[in-house]
């Protein structure tokens, strides 16, 4: 191969060290005129891995990743949510764990300052029970995300129709809540499950059918029988009837490895920093967060961007508007709850200002 004059360069001397890169370059167009078709062969499998890294739209091929700007997939707001959660919520922080574990339990009883819903005191031991039997891990899949974008799917009207389905489906965690279906309704709300909340009157009845094999089944436990049905459940012992306000499913078939308990802690922030409820005698307020706040509240400290859909409800005056996206009732079956909805749209719109999160579904 002959010299070409393009590639010529001035004299480097290796003892002048104030020019590093120059001396680099010197020897890379050397070796590039040594052997110019090995370069161009590396040079080849260098695009081709860029276009296949481009193609696959994989977060993982990291070393040959460049971000397509046509989608907004990768463009993640480090940071943004701890800023901003820290501003709506006092003395904020990721350190707590998202499920309970049963080493809190084991050894040391962890001292909870309060009773369910808002922590564990006087329920240890049957927790014992329970979590010897329940996972606390977070899958590796979500844990080792560099960016975890997170949809919360609420059980909301607005979702009928809105052909969200596709949209939330591209999230990396999806969580839903309660008994909503998804099967038959994978076009308006996406058929992704990534964590379900519940407690035992919200069960789905079928678990297999409305979620995935790998949905993290996250019991939300509101009063000690809570964590007695669940146990009751996967050890298969002699169900109890009695103590819940609609009876929840006797048999219930799922996977013990995929089931999870909710960490209280996030019962307590909802309440206490979200929506300002006294903490100092929590029975005698009648007021307890939804799930779907609660979920909102849970993403807040695991996710690095949170949308939501399916929230809201009508007007209080439109009595006959059905507030869910799969079932008939009115906002009239909500009279007798314990929550207060028009206070929760208070602390949504809040976050929605703030930019906190975003709304996919008409807020
Ligand atoms: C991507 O994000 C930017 C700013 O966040 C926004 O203006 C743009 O519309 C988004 N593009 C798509 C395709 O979502
Ligand atoms: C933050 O924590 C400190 C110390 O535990 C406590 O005194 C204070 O009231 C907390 N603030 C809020 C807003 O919870
Ligand atoms: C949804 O679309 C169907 C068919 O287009 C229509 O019949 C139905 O009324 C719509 N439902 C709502 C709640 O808009
Ligand atoms: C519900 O919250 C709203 C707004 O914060 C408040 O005005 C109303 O009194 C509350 N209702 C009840 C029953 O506590
Ligand atoms: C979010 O809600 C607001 C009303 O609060 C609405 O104007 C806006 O269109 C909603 N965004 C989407 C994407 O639906």
């Amino acid at each position: 191969m002959g010299k070409s004059k393009a590639l010529e360069v001035p004299q480097v001397t290796s003892h002048n060290e104030s020019c590093g890169p120059c001396l680099i370059l010197f020897l890379l167009i050397k070796m590039i005129n040594k052997s110019r078709g090995k370069i161009l062969g590396v040079l080849a499998l260098f695009l081709v891995m860029v276009w296949y890294s481009i193609y696959r739209e994989d977060r993982y091929t990291q070393l040959f990743y460049f971000p397509v700007q046509e989608n907004n997939k990768t463009t993640c707001p480090l940071g943004e949510v701890e800023k901003k959660a820290a501003q709506l919520i006092g003395n904020y922080t990721r350190d707590h764990p998202l499920f309970l574990q049963l080493k809190d339990y084991f050894w040391v009883k962890t001292p909870s300052l309060y009773e369910l819903p808002y922590g564990t005191k006087g329920s240890e031991d049957v927790l014992l029970r329970l979590l010897s039997i329940t996972h606390y891990s977070l899958p590796e899949s979500i844990q080792s995300l560099k960016c975890r974008r997170c949809a919360v799917v609420g059980n909301g009207h607005r979702l009928r129709n809105s052909s969200m389905g596709d949209t939330i489906n591209t999230y990396d965690v999806v969580i839903r809540l309660n008994n909503a279906p998804v099967h038959g309704y994978e076009q308006d709300v996406g058929s992704k499950t990534t964590m379900r909340l519940f407690y035992p009157e919200s069960a789905h009845f079928d678990p297999r059918t409305e979620n995935n094999p790998d949905t993290l089944l996250v019991l939300v436990p509101f009063k000690p029988m809570d964590f007695q049905w669940m146990e009751a459940i996967l050890n298969d012992k002699k169900r109890v009837r009695k103590g819940f306000w609609k009876q929840p499913p006797l048999i219930w078939d799922a996977n013990p490895e995929q089931v999870r308990v909710l960490n209280p802690y996030y019962m307590e922030v909802t309440a206490a920093k979200l929506l300002n409820l006294p903490m100092k005698k929590p029975r005698k307020v009648k007021q307890k967060p939804t799930t779907g706040l609660l979920a909102i509240t849970l993403a807040l400290h695991f996710c690095d961007l949170v949308h939501i859909a399916g929230f809201g409800y009508p007007d209080s005056a439109n009595k006959k508007q059905t507030i869910h996206y799969y079932e008939q009732i009115t906002l009239k079956s909500m009279a007798a709850s314990e929550h207060n909805v028009s206070h929760e749209a208070v602390a949504i719109k809040r976050m929605l200002e703030l930019g906190l999160v975003r709304n996919l579904t008409y807020f």
